[in-house]
């Protein structure tokens, strides 16, 4: 398609707008593939699974700061509405959802909602605000575009249990898409945040990806003991310094619930501060 033809992402920011928009799509399949913007390969991997699924894709972006506490990363998290536009433009999205904060909660907004359990796991032990937040953004934009398909990357592992908890237990009639995580040639996993690390920081965020490489050969040669691995992966990314490791789990890739041994499908996820970025990756392991 050449640049003259190509279609133009139409960006709506009020309810209404979107409302009467995909009011307009119903006769065929809508997907909704929510994001905080800065769009990186991760994001266009999902909207193109999107894309290929549905008739009709919208994509979001709503930095959500109830997703954030206080002294988190809020005010420095990126963004590049130009950019994310021409994304968008250049893979043939319909629409771009772009609400203010104040269209998304208005004054007097009083609602949470929370899941119990595998949120106590992981980020959720350090970001007490993280999955309530996320889980009451990703209801209300199901809510509001309406979709049948909503499209979520492996990399934010705990993120997408929780919604796939929120939408089994609260019957939402959406089904939930997930895509893996999406790595840079160097093994860096992709993410916005990314974009805060300096050239130092950068190198040494490698080491997230390093360890997890190391402790998949570990578990190879028969290496299953979950302190171990631990103390393995610690070890390599101290041995960077400035890194801050915030956890090490090995855990069951469902409940989130720590492994003492590496036996069938095992998740290894962690979550280290880098400078002012805090970074998580994971993988699995096992059957
Ligand atoms: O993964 C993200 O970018 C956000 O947590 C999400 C799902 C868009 C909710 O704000």
């Amino acid at each position: 398609m050449t640049a003259e033809l190509k279609q133009k992402t139409v960006v709506v920011s009020t309810i209404e707008e979107i409302k009467k928009i995909t009011e307009a799509f119903r006769g065929g399949t809508l997907g909704l593939v929510p994001t905080m913007g800065y769009l990186h390969n991760g994001h266009i991997n999902l909207i193109k699974q999107s894309l290929k699924k549905c008739d009709h894709t919208v994509v979001s972006i709503f930095i959500n700061p109830r997703q954030f506490s206080s002294g988190e990363d809020l005010d420095i998290y990126p963004s590049n509405l130009a950019g994310d536009i021409e994304k968008l433009e250049s893979i043939g999205v319909d629409v771009l959802f772009y609400p203010n904060r104040d269209t998304i909660y208005p004054e007097g907004f009083k609602t949470n909602i929370q899941v119990d359990g595998i949120t106590q796991h992981l980020c959720g032990k350090s970001r007490p605000e993280l999955f309530k937040g996320v889980a009451t953004i990703v209801l209300k934009l199901f809510n509001i575009v309406r979709p049948q398909h909503a499209f979520f990357g492996e990399k934010d592992w705990q993120q997408l249990a929780v919604i796939e908890t929120m939408t089994r237990d609260l019957n939402i009639d959406v089904k939930i898409h997930r895509a893996p995580l999406i790595r840079e040639p160097d093994g860096l996993a992709m993410s916005s945040r990314n974009s805060n690390l300096s050239t130092g920081e950068r190198k040494k965020a490698l080491s997230l990806s390093r360890s997890l490489n190391d402790s998949k050969e570990k578990v190879k040669k028969g290496i299953t003991s979950s302190k171990q691995l631990r103390q393995n992966i610690k070890s390599i990314i101290t041995a960077e310094s400035g890194t801050q490791i915030d956890y090490i789990s090995i855990c069951d890739p469902i409940s989130l619930e720590e492994k003492e041994e590496v036996k069938g499908r095992t998740l290894i996820a962690l979550a280290v501060k880098i400078g002012p970025a805090r970074l998580i990756d994971n993988c699995i392991i096992g059957d």
